[in-house]
């Protein structure tokens, strides 16, 4: 409802001068897509969800499952504790949107794992919203959804000669987990495991499977680092954790071409959906294309960043914006300055658009590049 919006909007828009959540993520939080059981991201996590409690029942285990855990959550629990260093990229206020001091919109629903595991709880899924400031291109949104799995092993490794023989046992139920959950959603794939890393986990692994014609990464996963186990009270329990992206797993299950679709509530969209299947989306006819460049002097490289340009954009043009590309980059040989050239794509999925709507978009953008952003435009 309104009201609800509007208190949700209070918790994320602060007057902290950290804080860089953007008026267009208002009606994104508490939208919860992936509640809905006829959403496409709905039935992906209804699939999986259904999937571990089965196997629950063979390993007498049971999963509990999560989807409507506030997505503002501390910054020790989005970073810290998942022993991502101080210094760390992903901390950046050009990648991670800040409410205040304190707290972050969760970077990945790995925030949820020394919360939950501090409860006492031995088995769990954690699905929700997930926000990165980030590039503007079918597969890229400002908000998607991820899930989380977690599972501890309490007396595995008194009941193991050591933790090496412990940890290789862990591996071994995690990828089987895995493996079954993805034979679950696409069927007997092809699959590999690759080496990573992530700072949480040791090892840890990517899965990818071959689907249309190509290696698709799947998730991330590994042993769970045994410093984050115990600073939430669990000693030297050992443990596993995944993380994957719906909006991933969705567009290729259901053949959905653009991630804004997601958010559509056109009902040539929404009513395509039937919770429990999975079935082919029947694209409605693209409607035509309009771009518009956009070149401008950066006097210090380094106070500009992509981001912030793609947020204005975002901001001024909603889900019309389909992408933004970087067409052309040079630094001036005598004076030294950068120049930069982007084009905009615009396109409704719902109707036609005028060029002269999108020559007034356009202008508000370069109106708010030059009071923002210090460029000077071409
Ligand atoms: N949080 C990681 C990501 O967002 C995924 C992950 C979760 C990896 C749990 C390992 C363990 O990419």
């Amino acid at each position: 409802t309104v009201a609800e919006g509007k208190a949700l909007d209070g918790r994320v828009h602060t007057e902290h001068p950290m804080n860089n959540v953007p008026v267009t993520l208002s009606g994104k939080i508490g939208r919860d897509l992936h509640r809905n059981p006829s959403h496409p991201l709905g039935i992906i996590k209804d699939r999986i969800e259904g999937y571990f409690k089965e196997r629950a029942a063979t390993t007498g285990v049971a999963v509990e499952c999560f989807d409507n855990l506030f997505p503002v959550v501390p910054i020790v629990n989005n970073f810290d504790d998942l022993l991502i260093p101080p210094d760390h990229v992903s901390r950046s206020p050009i990648d991670t949107y800040y409410v205040d001091d304190k707290q972050v919109l969760r970077t990945h629903t790995s925030a949820h794992q020394s919360t939950m595991l501090g409860k006492g709880l031995e088995a769990f899924l954690v699905t929700g919203d997930v926000y990165r400031r980030d590039e503007i291109d079918r597969t890229h949104y400002p908000v998607f959804h991820q899930m989380e799995g977690v599972r501890i092993f309490p007396g595995l490794l008194e009941s193991r000669g050591s933790r090496e023989e412990g940890v290789k046992e862990v591996e071994k139920d995690l990828k089987e987990a895995l493996e079954g959950m993805v034979v679950t959603l696409f069927g007997d794939v092809e699959r590999r495991w690759v080496d990573t890393y992530f700072p949480f986990t040791d090892p840890s692994f990517e899965l990818e499977i071959f689907y249309n014609d190509e290696w698709l990464e799947v998730l991330g996963c590994g042993v769970m680092q045994q410093e984050i186990v115990r600073r939430a009270g669990k000693g030297e329990t050992l443990g596993w954790a995944f993380g994957l992206g719906l909006e991933r797993l969705a567009m290729v299950l259901f053949q959905i071409p653009d991630i804004r679709l997601f958010w559509s509530t056109d009902e040539r969209f929404t009513k395509q959906f039937e919770a429990g299947k999975i079935t082919t989306f029947a694209p409605f006819s693209k409607y035509p294309p309009c771009y518009k460049d956009v070149s401008f002097w950066i006097d210090k490289v380094a106070g500009f960043n992509n981001n912030d340009f793609f947020e204005i954009v975002r901001g001024v043009g909603g889900d019309l914006v389909e992408s933004v590309v970087l067409v052309d980059e040079f630094v001036h040989p005598k004076t030294g300055r950068a120049s930069k050239c982007f084009r905009v794509n615009y396109r409704s999925m719902e109707r036609s658009l005028t060029n002269e709507e999108i020559d007034v978009l356009q202008e508000e953008v370069r109106t708010q590049m030059s009071d923002a952003l210090k460029v000077e435009l071409r």
